[in-house]
């Protein structure tokens, strides 16, 4: 149905892919896969007339073919749902999916009628619960990837591109969207799958494109390959087990923050914690449990019916993540686009903001040459790649933002560091190294908040383990309770168990 072949691109004088195929049949899911920064994205770019590329061709049904832009793509059957999120934040969900081409009845006029119904079956299609009349912004981040679902869906398209679809969804959510996947298969429908994944990867692909370093590295049925050898092709190496040992629990640990109640306007138990110096507290529960509603409350950046809280030690109330940063504590929200990065800053800028104390010779200069060093050190440790520190954010792929983000954090001087989901969209290699730094960054005497809906991150990386459940802590475990049958337990049942 699909032929890329030779396919080259470069941005300025730098190549980034070099001459990669892709062959896509009619019904068959077909995973991309590849480190961040190997050239997924940008290639699916490409076949969707976004980007031009700079050699090669794209065959559709045996026929050259060549998209001066994303509408024609669209024209040629092809839908593509991106990695960052193109939404209008303000218009509602039927707007968003019928921007640009919107149904009009006999005279012209909107037909919102007509456009509200067949945006309510396509989610309906998707077997998923999305208000249509509030604006998407209002929306959670699972919501609003089911909108972009929808908006592709409902152009009928033959190709359908899914850009890191489930990295925001809920294991719930997750089956959803496979279950439309192989309904569409079923139709004839291609799909080109791109997830970090690897489970997705064997549980609903047909086949596998590699790509490397912006190079193609093979093709294959998932039914040839195991776990191994496919990070193998993808990371050109072997991997190590990811978790860094938990060290053992000091009991006299001082406490840094103490929540003594937290109680969330839209009721629910009441969560209470401690977070302890040199620990990482994992929260876990179901997307919705309440998990990074309770830690924007803390902040003071959510309405909250309740929120009594002791920072080492005082009584303490927050109005914002920015009076909270000036305490030490640090927020890596869970949507970084909007929260995390001003993309169209530099990494350098990127990873300096809010930090410039740290370069500070006197009253009037930074110290650049530190400030250089010092981005540099961090973009190493966590891996970014990119053309260099001056490289502006929104060139990075969409992992490297991310990372951008991390090495962000962990370079500030703070004490307390929330994580909101902080390996999603990360490669299986860099992974490991994240971990190792949040627990060096621990061991320092620190802590950190982990919220996460990835259990195996949560058992390998917790010392304590908050679960959440209808908008409150139900359950504290440790020790040997920190596994994922115990936490899912509470976290679907709720019996509450308080051993905080
Ligand atoms: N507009 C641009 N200008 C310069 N370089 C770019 C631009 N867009 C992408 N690149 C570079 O192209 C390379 C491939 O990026 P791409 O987004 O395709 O990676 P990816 O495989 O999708 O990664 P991820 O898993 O992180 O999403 C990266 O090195 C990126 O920095
Ligand atoms: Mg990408």
């Amino acid at each position: 149905m699909l032929e890329l072949r030779a396919i080259k691109k470069s941005f300025g004088r730098i190549e980034v892919l070099h001459g990669v195929d892709l062959t896509l049949r009619g019904g068959e899911i077909h995973a991309l896969l590849g480190e961040n920064g190997a050239g997924k994205s940008t290639l699916m770019k490409i076949l969707c007339g976004i980007l031009k590329p700079s050699e090669g061709t794209i065959r559709i049904d045996g026929e050259p073919r060549e998209f001066a832009d994303y509408d024609e793509a669209i024209g040629a059957g092809i839908g593509i749902v991106f990695q960052e999120f193109s939404l209008i934040p303000h218009m509602n969900a039927v707007e968003n999916m019928f921007l640009a081409r919107e149904k009009r009845g006999r005279l012209g006029l909107l037909d919102r009628r007509a456009m509200r119904a067949r945006a309510a079956e396509v989610i309906a299609r998707l077997g998923v619960d999305v208000p249509l009349d509030v604006p998407v912004n209002r929306l959670s981040v699972a919501q609003q990837q089911f909108v972009e679902i929808g908006k592709a869906l409902s152009l009928d398209a033959r190709i359908l591109v899914l850009d890191e679809p489930t990295a925001t969804l809920t294991p719930t959510e997750t089956e959803h969207l496979f279950a439309v996947m192989r309904e569409l298969r079923r139709q004839g429908v291609a799909i080109v799958f791109i997830s970090h994944h690897l489970e997705d990867i064997f549980e609903i692909c047909d086949r596998i494109t590699v790509l490397r370093d912006g190079a193609f590295v093979g093709e294959c049925a998932v039914s040839e390959i195991d776990n191994d050898r496919l990070v193998e092709m993808m990371v050109g190496r072997r991997i190590e087990a990811s978790f860094p040992p938990k060290p053992a629990r000091a009991p006299n640990a001082a406490v840094m923050i103490a929540a003594e109640a937290i109680r969330l306007r839209r009721g629910g138990p009441v969560s209470r914690f401690e977070l302890r110096s040199g620990e990482i507290l994992g929260f876990a529960g179901l997307v919705g449990s309440g998990r990074t509603e309770t830690v924007l409350a803390m902040l003071g950046a959510h309405p909250a019916a309740e929120c009594r809280l002791r920072i080492e030690g005082r009584e303490a109330r927050l109005r914002g993540p920015d009076e909270a940063l000036e305490r030490g504590i640090g927020l890596l929200p869970e949507s970084r686009k909007e929260q995390g990065l001003i993309t169209s800053f530099s990494i350098l800028q990127n990873i300096s903001l809010n930090n410039y104390g740290k370069y500070r010779r006197n009253h009037w200069f930074i110290d650049r040459r530190r400030e250089l060093a010092a981005t540099q050190g961090a973009m190493e440790q966590v891996r970014v790649k990119a053309q260099g520190p001056h490289a502006r954010v929104d060139t990075l792929s969409g992992g490297n933002q991310q990372k951008v983000v991390i090495a962000r954090w962990l370079n500030h001087q703070m004490k307390v560091l929330i994580f909101d989901e902080p390996t999603r969209g990360i490669d299986v290699g860099a992974k490991a190294e994240i971990y190792a730094l949040m627990r060096d960054f621990a061991a320092e005497g620190r802590a950190i908040i982990m919220i996460s809906s990835e259990l195996p991150e949560v058992v390998g990386m917790s010392d304590r383990v908050c679960v959440f459940r209808s908008g409150g802590i139900v359950a504290t475990v440790e020790g040997e309770d920190v596994n994922a049958e115990r936490i899912m337990t509470f976290a679907t049942t709720g019996r509450v168990d308080h051993v905080a």
